[in-house]
């Protein structure tokens, strides 16, 4: 088989770059690992920025975000149960979880996907034609292709297949993770509600008017096991202000799971003709939720270099991706970290790093330049 861009991984990442190419009359074949119902089955993030709509509306995938999506214009920070909220001034969110993103997205795209490829594996990347062979249904299979594009997530083969010796990662883990719910009630505010507590973080966060999602700070060694509904419930509440905690509407947990939190980048982002977007170049922890937003930003980049490669013959866009694309990716990379850095509890933190923490709350509580800037870095920068 034979396409012109190759795209490892039915992420969003995967998934927006083959439905920006296919707008292009740009040939694109994707593999992905697992099956669709695997994919869609995963429960990730769901804030966009206005490039990140702009986006999927460009792409003529808009529709069910405007009818369905929620629209916020702030979002409440509450500091050991004192609530704040910050008002976004002229700007927005779009509340839209990314499971409806990369449904909305296949159910788009009429080029070929092949799910359940096994053993992907890439070829001659650095050479003029790189190679990608896969398993499918008990055969190997090959496609010749002029790029690869690895849209393949953290744990994907893009990134592993470029020689360690090209690559400069750059990395945080941080000492705990985050265990969320997600549950068939209403979201106990209007807004999201970020809360640090000398307890830990935590998060309510929603999907829709009638499904919440909720999230509290725990340490990595804890098993999600162990946490029944009834536990998770007492714990977010003793982290809210008590009007908050009285409010919430609990019920049966339809998902839980423990996840970890990393900062994470990779330079340069290109290896040869192989070129890597979204979580298989950079993780953020997910206070803020710019992972999804940097994915969408990389591949209109990545999408923009190779039309002006096949409608131009130009390489200027290919070149220059690698240096447009980690502008971006660490100015979210700093703001997801400072956010993090903000609003959890960290084992080394102690009673200085706490009044620094309070005084960091009461600057952005009381300075109106202070939330201008946070409302530009959360619900976007300028391009
Ligand atoms: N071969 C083929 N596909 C693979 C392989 C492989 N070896 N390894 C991983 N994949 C697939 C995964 O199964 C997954 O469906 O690549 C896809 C990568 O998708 P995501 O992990 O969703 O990453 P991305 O598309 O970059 O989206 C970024 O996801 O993790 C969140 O916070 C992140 O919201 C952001 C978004
Ligand atoms: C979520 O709804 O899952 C969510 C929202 C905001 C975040 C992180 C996660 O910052």
């Amino acid at each position: 088989m034979r396409t012109q861009v190759a795209i490892i991984g039915a992420g969003p990442a995967g998934l927006m770059l083959g439905k920006l190419l296919e707008m292009s009359g740009i040939d694109t074949v994707i593999l992905e690992r697992k099956s669709a119902n695997y994919v869609l089955g995963r429960i990730r993030a769901g804030v966009l920025e206005q490039g990140a709509m702009d986006l999927l509306d460009a792409a003529g995938v808009g529709a069910r975000m405007y009818a369905e999506g929620l629209i916020h214009t702030g979002i409440d920070l509450s500091f050991d149960g004192e609530v704040h909220r910050i008002d976004f001034g002229d700007r927005k969110v779009m509340v839209y979880g990314q499971t409806e993103v990369t449904r909305d997205l296949m159910e788009a795209r009429k080029a070929e996907t092949i799910y359940e490829a096994e053993d992907v594996a890439l070829h001659d990347c650095d050479g003029g034609r790189p190679r990608v062979s896969y398993r499918h249904a008990g055969e190997t299979h090959e496609i010749e292709c002029d790029f690869i594009a690895g849209c393949d997530g953290f744990h994907g083969v893009s990134r592993a297949s470029m020689p360690a010796s090209d690559l400069r990662t750059y990395e945080r883990v941080y000492p705990f993770g985050w265990l969320g719910v997600l549950v068939d009630r209403p979201p106990v505010a209007d807004e999201l509600i970020y809360a640090h507590h000398e307890r830990g973080f935590a998060l309510c966060s929603m999907r829709s008017k009638s499904r919440s999602r909720y999230y509290v700070q725990v340490p990595m060694t804890e098993k999600v096991e162990d946490w029944s509904d009834e536990r998770f419930w007492d714990e977010l509440r003793a982290r809210l202000n008590p009007d908050t905690a009285a409010a919430l509407k609990t019920g049966p947990s339809i998902e839980k799971s423990i996840a970890p939190l990393r900062s994470f980048v990779a330079e340069p982002l290109r290896h040869g003709r192989l070129f890597l977007a979204g979580d298989a170049a950079h993780i953020v922890p997910p206070t803020g939720a710019k992972g999804l937003n940097l994915a969408m930003h990389d591949v209109r980049a990545l999408a923009e270099a190779f039309m002006a490669f096949y409608r131009k013959g130009s390489s200027a866009g290919i070149d220059g991706y690698a240096d447009r694309a980690l502008k971006r990716i660490w100015l979210a990379e700093r703001f997801s970290w400072w956010m993090t850095s903000l609003l959890h509890t960290f084992p080394e933190t102690g009673a200085f790093g706490r009044r620094i923490q309070r005084a960091e709350f009461d600057y952005l509580r009381t300075s109106e330049v202070a939330q201008r800037s946070f409302a530009e870095n959360y619900c976007g920068l300028p391009d």
